[in-house]
């Protein structure tokens, strides 16, 4: 693990990856920790951190690929977008712009020597009151940190497909949090649904929003495909609009494919010629069954298949199309 960490406040902590196997490899030698390069094994957060407390905190998931070209971030300007976003609902002050990030994290990526596929965690979090603040759940008057830490990620083949449940857990609605954002509290939720999914013999959960409409899976966007039509349902739903998602809408668009957002009921996905699920962490997963019922073919269908290999092509080709989603991390 290797971090870098911003301060407006005083002090840092370190993460792991929810869901990747990633998690499982011993961390590299640096970290970013508020503000500067620092021994991974160092830094420590005071007992009082308000993000560990209340939740109060905004991550992301950045992959790096092995090229063949070199290694190379993805959409690493889209991430960190989206976790400033996060942080000014939070009112987490970064000191840094999402091109800086970038610029910290390939500075990291580097003296850690990541030449191989690699996960990246930037948390930015309430740290402690500031002198006058009452105690007490509070997003002002609050000290910030932002962190990043490293993770090499195992070279793994494709997984097969997953089994999924529907939860019994609902997604929070975006007017009682912030779902657009990884907000590190939220994932409380998540992490429910998929206790729960495994319990029940599955390996993941599909979450409906109050409506009772397919919302997503506990870290992922959901699929479907409908005779012939991908769909999934719409950024403004009570989902996190993933950036595989918008990539694989994109991808699948360019390559003719009939794609539309819009609602998708579970009854969708019972009839479904095919279902995947999208994340950083895991790319395209098919979905080989939902609820007991099998889809597909019992491996990950043509639609798939398809989807699958259009990002695999854009996440490990340096010189492929969409050249504002890759960012070369060998020093030039
Ligand atoms: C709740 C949730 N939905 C969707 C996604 C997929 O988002 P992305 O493709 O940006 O990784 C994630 C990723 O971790 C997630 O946690």
């Amino acid at each position: 693990m290797t971090t870098a960490r911003h301060e407006t406040g005083r002090d840092p902590d370190a993460g792991a990856p929810e869901g990747t196997t990633a998690a499982v490899l011993g961390p590299g030698a640096w970290a970013y920790d508020r503000g500067r390069f620092v021994p991974s094994a160092g830094p420590s957060l005071p007992l009082s951190t308000q993000g560990l407390h209340y939740g109060t905190g905004v991550f992301e998931g950045i992959r790096a690929y092995r090229t063949d070209t070199g290694l190379s971030l993805f959409r690493a300007h889209d991430h960190y977008a989206r976790l400033l976003r996060g942080c000014r609902v939070l009112r987490i002050d970064v000191p840094a712009t999402a091109e800086e990030l970038v610029r910290i994290t390939v500075d990291l990526l580097r003296r850690n020597g990541h030449g191989d596929d690699t996960y990246i965690r930037p948390v930015a979090h309430k740290l402690s009151l500031l002198p006058g603040t009452p105690p007490g759940v509070s997003l002002a008057g609050v000290s910030d940190a932002l962190s990043v830490t490293t993770f090499g990620f195992p070279a793994g083949g494709p997984t097969r497909g997953v089994r999924c449940a529907i939860s019994s857990w609902r997604r929070p609605a975006r007017d009682a949090l912030p779902v657009q954002a990884k907000i590190t509290g939220g994932y409380v939720n998540s992490a429910l649904a998929s206790d729960e999914a495994r319990a029940a013999g599955c390996d993941d959960a599909i979450l409906l929003d109050r409506a009772g409409r397919v919302a997503e899976a506990s870290t992922a966007n959901v699929f479907a495909v409908l005779g012939g039509r991908v769909v999934t349902p719409p950024a403004t739903g009570d989902l996190l609009p993933g950036i595989t998602r918008d990539t694989l809408l994109t991808l699948c668009r360019e390559a003719g494919l009939d794609v539309a957002e819009r609602p998708v009921s579970p009854a969708d996905l019972l009839t479904a010629d095919e279902v995947f699920l999208s994340s950083t962490g895991h790319g395209v997963v098919p979905v080989l069954a939902v609820s007991g019922r099998d889809i597909g073919p019992g491996t990950a269908g043509p639609v798939t298949a398809r989807a699958a290999a259009l990002y695999d092509t854009a996440t490990r080709t340096g010189g492929g199309a969409h050249p504002e989603w890759r960012t070369p991390v060998a020093a030039g």
